[in-house]
């Protein structure tokens, strides 16, 4: 089976990495791809935001199979343009993936649906908002309707700040995603991720995680795309998962089926849990990056198969092999990230990582440069590891980080304290 892997980030190399040990893999093509991903596969430059382009190149390969790993190639139709052109796909269409690409739409969905989730309402002016926000509770979560990076929404913690967040949106400053605007009450309990795999109509879970959103230790600081990621998560109990499928995905996955947009790919459901209590916080249409690198380290060469399953329409046929094991990944990020930081430093070490199917430093954002790997994003290595225990797991994952040699860079030291 030729397989294309669109995107180029740790999510994609973990992707890449677990597929090429299933034995059906025979020649894998990451677009872009990235140094790590380079030793692994063949790396393409492809626009791959342009599914024209996608159908012509997976054409010119002879690719059977092609998984897309970001949201934006989703949101832009390119598993639609695959699909009509006969490639087997694994993701969604353009209309499920409004379940991402638009807050109002998924606020909608799970109104019909009955799915518990904040209370909210959607704005298309900036007046109505904020009347809407003076007579309302505080602290309040004002988010921009689009695709804005994980950048679009804000706690206010004050009425000032909600009705200045309401004027940053409005007046552009997460372009078109801010041209219409979700306020939503504020949930307090843990959050977690759930990930479920969805054909159309049979769900199944593959695995739950926590990731930290903000840079620095203790939760302090801005947000990112997440510094750090461990799986299983330990609030989400047998009991809150099922709870989060029977009362949330599954009702979802109904509801979009029965509009005529059924939903193929991954679902990456954010929760927040109270009481033990599961209410959704957000969807995703793709697997989450970090979450991803620790969920491949558990699910490793079968990943291939159920992603396969899923795209085919067999879900109902496959099941997960568990093992009792937990894994955890710590992201190493520019100095400077998640604001501006420097490309090009170059980075040592990462040769003498072990590389098996306990360790595997992932690469997010590098290149090659003269012979050498340099930093070529924000966030630029995944330090992975499982174990028999979290505790195992990190500790594996942080004597991963200690081999790179990178003062160019920086990491939390705390990935998983929640947990521990
Ligand atoms: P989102 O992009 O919708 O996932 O929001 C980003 C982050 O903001 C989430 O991971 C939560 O930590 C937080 N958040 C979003 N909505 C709410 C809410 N209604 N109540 C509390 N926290 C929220
Ligand atoms: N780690 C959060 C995300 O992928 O959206």
């Amino acid at each position: 089976m030729n397989i294309l892997i669109l995107g180029g980030g740790g999510r994609e190399h973990s992707l890449a990495w677990a597929v090429k040990q299933n034995p059906k893999c025979d020649r894998l093509i990451v677009a872009p791809g990235n140094a790590g991903i380079a030793w692994i596969a063949d790396c393409a430059s492809l626009d791959i935001m342009d599914g024209g382009a996608v159908v012509n190149f997976a054409e010119a390969n002879a690719i059977d199979f092609v998984i897309i790993g970001p949201e934006a190639p989703l949101a832009a139709g390119v598993a639609d343009r695959l699909r009509d052109a006969g490639i087997l796909t694994f993701g969604p269409s353009e209309a499920a993936a409004r379940l991402e690409a638009s807050k109002s739409f998924t606020k909608e969905i799970c109104d019909a649906a009955g799915a518990p989730t904040a209370a909210y309402g959607h704005f298309t002016n900036a007046d109505a908002a904020k009347a809407h926000v003076r007579k309302g509770d505080i602290p309040v979560v004002i988010k921009a309707d689009g695709l804005a990076a994980g950048k679009g929404v804000i706690i206010a913690e004050t009425e000032d700040e909600a009705i200045a967040a309401i004027d940053d949106m409005f007046g552009g400053a997460f372009g078109g995603a801010g041209a219409e605007v979700v306020i939503e009450e504020f949930m307090a309990g843990e959050e977690a991720s759930l990930f479920v795999l969805c054909d159309g109509e049979t769900v199944l879970s593959i695995g739950t995680a926590q990731d930290h959103k903000r840079v620095g230790e203790g939760d302090t600081g801005p947000n990112t795309g997440g510094m750090g990621a461990y799986s299983p998560a330990p609030v989400m109990t047998p009991e809150v998962e099922a709870r989060a499928m029977d009362e949330i995905v599954r009702p979802t996955m109904a509801e979009m089926a029965r509009r005529g947009t059924p939903f193929q790919g991954v679902l990456y459901a954010g929760l927040m849990i109270e009481n033990g209590a599961p209410r959704l916080v957000e969807y995703n249409v793709r697997f989450g990056d970090p979450e991803c690198q620790a969920l491949m380290m558990r699910l490793g060469a079968q990943t291939l198969d159920l992603l396969e399953a899923c795209a085919e329409g067999r879900l109902s046929e496959v099941e997960v092999t568990w093992a009792d094991d937990h894994a955890m990944t710590v992201v190493l990020a520019a100095k400077g990230y998640p604001g501006s930081y420097a490309k090009g430093s170059v980075i040592g070490g990462i040769e003498s990582c072990p590389e098996d199917s306990f360790h595997m430093m992932f690469h997010a954002g590098t290149a090659m440069k003269d012979g050498r790997i340099v930093a070529a994003g924000g966030r630029v290595l995944n330090a992975t590891a499982r174990g028999a225990s979290l505790r195992e797991a990190r500790d594996r994952a942080y004597a991963l980080v200690e081999k790179v040699d990178w003062p160019e860079g920086f990491y939390r030291r705390d990935i998983g304290w929640r947990a521990l």
